[in-house]
């Protein structure tokens, strides 16, 4: 649920371009010795899922190789290449397994762990009153139990083989609360993109104390020092707020940080009107969630200005928000998860959620014409690409969702010979269809392991985690327990006119049954 922006590391496009100039001649520097600060691995003899940039779209090497240096990938070969590794190259034997880019979320609150199960019928009205940012959260969240939610979000994101994330990071109720999410972001070695979010609060930390905070980690937090976490910022009351109050946010979005990524709300937001205050069609990177509402003028002006929409395909079905058109912009579009407390977390369940809802939506077109379709509307291979390319675009990242020499070492390894894999011709449709998070055996993220053998490799402490998480959502928990539900009665009290509705229950039970 949201609106963000954010921001990249300003020295990228440099830094990329230089380094896919010297990777053409990757094969040389094979043969050289590596640094000696360098970890080198092999990932040996794999199926690899790598791209085409000539003919954008996948391509599928067997028995390939791929040699990590540092945080990057510096060759991709075939095994039987007879070549000379670096002294000190660690081998992962790769055969049977399946190479793919570390998945990519453009959209998620990743604080919310505490939450979890409890949001398993909740509606989207029902939801800003008791689990949003709004909430008592704002008062009852301690600055550790936003660092504990945040790291065990991140983690369950880390152990499905999700190696980006694009945090609209609304728990940025007080400057404390605020640092232990990005702490917490940093800590875990993921890749996040860690986006402040501007809002309306009421326990008195007002639009000043979150532009000045704001201010000062984009100067001095430590994200600065970290080569996985970037700043950005959140924003969704665009067209709540006076022009004067955006303005402000746009300014600060234009001056304060280099790149920034937007991430507009359904009901109010769009592309349109960020187009009027001047900040779609800049080198701004900005993301909108939800294509609820899009018109197929905002569709244009992410065409037109290259920016991307992001689908989180279980959230709009959860909820009800939906996604009325959000099928006829997906080459602007990547996937999210959005409120992981509520349902499946891993893409590639959301892609598989996605790509079988296209099919149903082009398919009743055509039956709603008294016709058989001939063909099935959506391949496996797009639905892996919006999984992890377009999200590395949708954030100006070319060098991450793909598995090419120059490109971040972010990758996951599936486990081939699993019964529910085993027989694989087509290694994508093995991965989009057949795989289960149980089935990601290593990740890796900017040349890290973060998973091994089918472990967390998080570090000793994990335990220690796991305890202090349960103690945190325990009594997050018991206060929740206690707040009666919303009364969601009369008007809407977001749209004039708008009365709530009640949506049919569903009732598996025969005879009257019992409802719930
Ligand atoms: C990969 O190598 C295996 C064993 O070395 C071989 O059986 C298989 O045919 C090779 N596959 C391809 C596509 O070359
Ligand atoms: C691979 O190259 C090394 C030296 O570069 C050579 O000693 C070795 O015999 C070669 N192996 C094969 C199988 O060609
Ligand atoms: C959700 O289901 C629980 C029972 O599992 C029920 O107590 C609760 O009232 C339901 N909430 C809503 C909003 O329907
Ligand atoms: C976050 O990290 C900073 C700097 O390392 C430290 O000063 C601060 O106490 C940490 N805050 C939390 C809530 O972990
Ligand atoms: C929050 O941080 C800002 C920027 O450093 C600072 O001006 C302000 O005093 C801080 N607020 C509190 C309550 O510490
Ligand atoms: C940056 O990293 C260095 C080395 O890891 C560390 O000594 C320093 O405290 C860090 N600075 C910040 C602001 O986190
Ligand atoms: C947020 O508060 C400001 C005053 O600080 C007010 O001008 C603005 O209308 C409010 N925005 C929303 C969306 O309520
Ligand atoms: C961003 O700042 C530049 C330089 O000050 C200015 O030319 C441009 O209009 C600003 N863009 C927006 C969207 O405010
Ligand atoms: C975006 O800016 C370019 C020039 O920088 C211009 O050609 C194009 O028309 C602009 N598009 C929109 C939608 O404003
Ligand atoms: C993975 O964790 C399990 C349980 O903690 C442990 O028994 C096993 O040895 C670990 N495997 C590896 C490869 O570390
Ligand atoms: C179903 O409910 C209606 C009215 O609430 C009642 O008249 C009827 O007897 C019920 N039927 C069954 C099968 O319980
Ligand atoms: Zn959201």
């Amino acid at each position: 649920m949201s609106a963000q922006v954010l921001l990249v590391s300003p020295s990228f496009y440099s830094l990329f371009s230089l380094f896919s100039s010297l990777l053409a001649i990757s094969q040389l520097l094979l043969l050289l010795p590596s640094a000696a600060h360098c970890a080198e691995t092999l990932f040996e003899g794999g199926t690899v899922l790598s791209f085409d940039d000539v003919t954008e779209s996948v391509k599928v090497l067997f028995n390939t190789s791929i040699l990590v240096s540092g945080n990057q990938i510096v060759s991709i070969f075939p095994q039987s290449q007879n070549i000379t590794l670096p002294p000190g190259t660690e081998i992962i034997p790769s055969q049977g397994k399946i190479i793919s880019p570390g998945f990519i979320d453009t959209h998620r609150h990743l604080w919310q762990s505490a939450f979890r199960t409890l949001g398993s019928n909740t509606s989207l009205a029902e939801y800003f009153d008791r689990y949003s940012e709004f909430t008592q959260a704002q008062t009852v969240f301690t600055p550790d139990d936003v660092y504990y939610g945040q790291l065990i979000g991140i983690y369950e994101s880390l152990n499905a083989g999700v190696t980006s994330i694009l945090d609209h990071a609304h728990h940025t109720w007080s400057n404390a609360t605020a640092l232990a999410g990005l702490n917490a972001s940093i800590t875990s070695g993921a890749r996040v993109w860690w986006c402040y979010a501007f809002h309306n609060l009421t326990n008195g930390y007002t639009r000043e104390d979150q532009l000045a905070d704001f201010e000062y980690i984009s100067q001095y937090g430590p994200w600065r020092n970290s080569s996985t976490t970037t700043l950005g910022l959140a924003y969704d009351p665009l067209s709540l707020d006076p022009p004067s109050l955006v303005q402000t946010v746009v300014d600060v979005a234009n001056t304060t940080i280099e790149r920034t990524v937007a991430n507009m709300n359904l009901v109010v937001n769009s592309p349109e009107i960020a187009n009027s205050y001047g900040i779609l069609n800049t080198s701004i990177p900005v993301v909108f969630s939800h294509g609820s509402y899009l018109t197929v003028q905002d569709a244009e002006l992410l065409r037109s200005t290259n920016q991307y929409l992001s689908i989180t395909p279980e959230s709009e079905m959860h909820y009800g928000h939906g996604h009325a058109s959000s099928q006829l912009i997906q080459d602007q579009a990547a996937l999210g998860v959005d409120t992981h407390f509520t349902y499946s977390t891993d893409i590639v369940t959301q892609a598989r959620i996605w790509l079988q809802s296209v099919r149903l939506i082009f398919y009743d077109q055509v039956r709603a014409n008294w016709q058989i379709p001939r063909n099935n509307p959506m391949s496996v291979n797009q639905a892996f690409l919006l999984a992890t390319r377009a999200g590395g675009l949708a954030l100006r990242r070319p060098d991450i969702g793909v598995l090419v020499e120059g490109a971040k070492a972010d990758l996951v390894v599936f486990d081939g010979a699993a019964p529910n894999l085993i027989g694989w011709v087509d290694p994508v449709a093995a991965v989009m269809l057949h795989s289960n998070v149980g089935n990601v055996q290593h990740v890796m993220v900017d040349g890290v392991f973060k998973k091994r053998d089918f472990n967390l490799t998080l570090g000793a402490d994990y335990s220690e985690v796991q305890q202090q998480f349960l103690q945190s959502a325990r009594r997050i928990q018991g206060i929740w327990e206690a707040t009666p539900l919303p009364d969601l009665e009369g008007d809407y009290p977001f749209s004039s006119g708008v009365l709530y509705g009640q949506a049919v229950t569903a009732d598996v039970i025969r005879g009257n049954g019992t409802g719930y």
